[in-house]
C-alpha cells in the first residue's frame, strides 16, 4: 500500500495498479449482496476460538481485516479450515486455551483485530506482540491499554501505539468507563473480563454496536445491560456454534448514498445486518431526501437480517448531530459522497465527530481533500466539516489507502462531468473485495 492513511496532494505518485478510474453515471439500478459484516465476522472468529467445540461460520467476510484475525488466530494455536466461499471451521481451543505464538501477530489494516485480540491475549499467560500496517501503528491503543493494564495484563506499546507486546495473566474484573464511546473498547474489556476472576463492567453512557454482547449471548455467555452499565461475569464457558454472518450495512451505505443521489435510482440491498445500532444512517440518509423502505426477514445469531430498498426523492441539505456520531462513525465517509452527490448550494454539516481523524486515515482532512479535488467546497473543523454541493468536476483523488474514502469517492465520482481517477484504490480490498464490480453492475 502507498501512502497508508495519511493523506496527500494530488501529485502524489502512485503505482498506477493502484488506481480505479470511476466514469461518470447517469443510472443506478438493481438488486444486490454486500459482503460479510466485518464487525461481526471478527467477533465470530474469535469467541469460536475462545469455545468448546466446533463453530461453522457462514458469510466470514474475506476482507483482508477480517482475514487478519483468522491470520493472527492461527498463530495462537487455533486450528480454521474450510473456505470463505462456502464455509469456515473453527476448531475452539477453549476458555483461555489459546497457545504461545511462534513470532509477532500482524494485524495489518485492522484496528478491530488489534484491540480485540488484546482483550483476549491479555489473560494469557504469555507474551503476545502484535503489530500492524503503517496506518495502524499510527492509531491510538491506550484506549485498550488502561483498562487491560488495571486488570492485570503488562502491556508495553510506542507511546500508546502498536506495535504492542501484551504480558497476559490471571485478570481480575473491573468497571471501566471508555474515555470515548467505542465498541472496539467495550469488546476488548468484555473479552478480558469474560477470562477474568469476578465481574467486569462496561459503563457506557452513548451506545455503541452491541455485536459483541449478541455474540456472546450466542455462544452461551451470560451477558447483561442494565441502564448503561454492561456486565459479564468471568470463567464462563462458550459452547461452538454454526453461525451466518449477515451482509455489512456500513458497505452497503455506499449504495444507499449512490442511490440517493442519483436521479431516478432504484437499488436493493438483500441479506443485510440490520441490528438497530447499526443503522442510524439509514434516518440520516432519509433527512437527505432518500426514498429507503426497510424490510426484516430472519434472524441470524441473534442479529436481524433483511433488505433495504433504496429510491431517489428529493436530495436536500442535511446535519449529522453530535450525538448521532457514534452511530454513524463508520459511515459518514459514504455519507458525505452523498453530500456531495445533493443539488447545488445544499449542505452536509458533521460536528463531534473528532474520533474520524483517528480512523484509517484522518478522515476528516482526507475527506475534505478529496472531495474539494473533485470540485466540492468543503470546510474543515477540528471535529467535523461543512461541505457545500457545486457540480463536480471529477479529477484525480487520494484515497491515503483507507478503504471508506476510496469508496465514498467512487460514489462521488459518479456524478461528476468528467471521470475521476482514485488512487490507492485497492484498499478496498480490506472491507469490500469485488466494489468496483458491484459499482460497474449497479450503473451501467
Ligand atoms: C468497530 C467499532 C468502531 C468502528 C470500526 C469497527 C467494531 O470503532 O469504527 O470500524 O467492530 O467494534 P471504534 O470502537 O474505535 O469506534
Amino acid at each position: 500500500m502507498g501512502t497508508s492513511g495519511q493523506c496527500y496532494s494530488a501529485e502524489m505518485p502512485h503505482a498506477p495498479a493502484d488506481a480505479a478510474v470511476v466514469k461518470p453515471a447517469a443510472r443506478a439500478a438493481g438488486r444486490l449482496r454486500v459482503p460479510g459484516d466485518k464487525s461481526i465476522s471478527h467477533r465470530y472468529a474469535m469467541l469460536a476460538a475462545l469455545a468448546d467445540g466446533r463453530s461453522t461460520i457462514r458469510g466470514y467476510l474475506g476482507g483482508a481485516d477480517c482475514l487478519s484475525t483468522l491470520a493472527c488466530l492461527r498463530s495462537l494455536g487455533v486450528v480454521i479450515r474450510g473456505t470463505l466461499e462456502s464455509q469456515i471451521e473453527i476448531e475452539g481451543r477453549g476458555l483461555r486455551g489459546l497457545t504461545v505464538p511462534a513470532g509477532p501477530l500482524d494485524a495489518g489494516n485492522s484496528g478491530t483485530t488489534m484491540r480485540l485480540l488484546s482483550g483476549i491475549a491479555a489473560a494469557h499467560e504469555f507474551r503476545t506482540v502484535m503489530g500492524g500496517d503503517a496506518s495502524l501503528s499510527r492509531r491510538p491503543m491506550k484506549r485498550v491499554i488502561h483498562p487491560l493494564t488495571e486488570m492485570g495484563a503488562a502491556i508495553a506499546s510506542q507511546d500508546g501505539r502498536p506495535p504492542l507486546t501484551i504480558d497476559g495473566a490471571r485478570l481480575r474484573g473491573i468497571t471501566h468507563q471508555p474515555e470515548v464511546p467505542s465498541a472496539q473498547i467495550k469488546s476488548a474489556v468484555l473479552l478480558a473480563g469474560l477470562q477474568a476472576e469476578g465481574e467486569t463492567s462496561v459503563l457506557e453512557p452513548v451506545a455503541t454496536r452491541d455485536h459483541t454482547e449478541r455474540a456472546f449471548h450466542e455462544f452461551g455467555v451470560r451477558v447483561t445491560k442494565t441502564g448503561d452499565a454492561i456486565r459479564v461475569a468471568g470463567g464462563q464457558r462458550l459452547t461452538a456454534r454454526d453461525l451466518i454472518v449477515p451482509g455489512d450495512v456500513s458497505s452497503a451505505t455506499f449504495w444507499i448514498a449512490l442511490a440517493s443521489g442519483t436521479p431516478g435510482a432504484d437499488v436493493e440491498i438483500e441479506g443485510v445486518g440490520l441490528n438497530p445500532s447499526r443503522t442510524a444512517l439509514l434516518a440520516i440518509a432519509r433527512r437527505a431526501g432518500a426514498r429507503i423502505d426497510v424490510t426484516i426477514d430472519n434472524e441470524d445469531g441473534g442479529e436481524p437480517v433483511g433488505r433495504i430498498r433504496v429510491s431517489y426523492g428529493s436530495p436536500t441539505s442535511f446535519t449529522i448531530e453530535p450525538h448521532e456520531v457514534p452511530g454513524v462513525i463508520d459511515e459518514i465517509p459514504g455519507l458525505a459522497a452523498l453530500g456531495a452527490l445533493l443539488p447545488e448550494g445544499a449542505e452536509m454539516r458533521v460536528r463531534g465527530a473528532g474520533e474520524l481523524r483517528v480512523k484509517e486515515s484522518d478522515r476528516i482532512s482526507c475527506l475534505a481533500a478529496g472531495l474539494r479535488a473533485m470540485g466540492a467546497s468543503v470546510e474543515e473543523y477540528a471535529d467535523g466539516f461543512r461541505l457545500l454541493a457545486r457540480p463536480l468536476t471529477g479529477g484525480t483523488v487520494d484515497a491515503a489507502d483507507d478503504h471508506r474514502l476510496a469508496m465514498a469517492f467512487a460514489i462521488a465520482a459518479t456524478g461528476a462531468a468528467r471521470p475521476t481517477t482514485i488512487l490507492g484504490a485497492s484498499s478496498v480490498d480490506v472491507s469490500y473485495p469485488g466494489f468496483f464490480d458491484a459499482l460497474e453492475r449497479l450503473t451501467r
